[in-house]
């Protein structure tokens, strides 16, 4: 059987301010990584695209370090062409400051307001790019009106499935170490997992995606 190919980016990115601050979330990246742990034990070979976080990479992944939004897009435009599946689980900043400053900014009595300008859409790039059979797998983090949100994105980012949690639930989802998902298919599936360790959940979602990945 052939190697298939999975790229996985995962965690946060991190958007600079000055040389000593920086806007950021609260993702973890244990969820990607543990996608990228469950995708070696299936015999993948494994990219992982990583922003800033407290992980090790698993043996035998390829991993890159990036930062920015605008840093994981132009790794992600390096690898993509060589993957199968694409899990794009990193949680990608929205936005970025208009200006990064050389120099730490000083405070003065002033307030202080903060410029700030739309990242790239790294999902939806891979969406208008993706070639034909490979499987684009996009992570929506939502707080309400889950179901219908996340099939906004996934018609949106032209994606093959959308999986969703609820970051607002406490336990799960940002920095725990269990989650709760759905997947939501183009084709109108919508499979509820349960509540259980990112770890086996990871085996769970591959489970579902890798067979219907099979003939690209
Ligand atoms: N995503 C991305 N690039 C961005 C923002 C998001 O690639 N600049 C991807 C994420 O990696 C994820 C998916 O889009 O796979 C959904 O991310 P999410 O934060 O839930 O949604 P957004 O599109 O950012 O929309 P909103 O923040 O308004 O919910």
């Amino acid at each position: 059987m052939i190697k298939r190919t999975i790229l996985i980016t995962a965690g946060p990115t991190q958007e600079p301010l000055d040389p000593v601050r920086y806007l950021t979330n609260h993702s973890s990246g244990k969820m990607g990584y543990a996608i990228a742990r469950a995708a070696l034990l299936q015999g993948c070979r494994v990219i992982l695209i990583s922003g800033p976080v407290a992980l090790s990479p698993p043996a035998g992944v390829r991993c890159i370090h990036v930062q920015t939004a605008r840093q994981m897009l132009a790794s992600v435009l390096k690898y993509y062409k060589k993957a199968n599946i694409i899990f794009k689980v990193a949680a990608v900043a929205d936005y970025t400051p208009q200006k990064s400053s050389g120099q730490k900014i000083k405070k003065t009595k002033k307030r202080l307001s903060l410029l700030l300008v739309k990242t790239p859409d790294i999902l939806a790039t891979l969406g208008q790019r993706k070639k034909a059979g490979q499987i684009l797998v996009g992570f929506a983090a939502e707080t309400q009106n889950i179901l219908k949100n996340a099939q906004k994105k996934l018609r949106q980012k032209n994606c093959d499935w959308m999986i969703v949690n609820n970051v607002a639930k406490k336990g799960i989802g940002f920095g725990a170490d269990d989650n709760q998902v759905s997947l939501i298919g183009k084709n109108g599936e919508n499979i509820r997992l349960a509540k259980m360790s990112k770890a086996h959940l990871a085996q769970k979602i591959l489970k579902i995606i890798l067979p219907r990945g099979q003939h690209s």
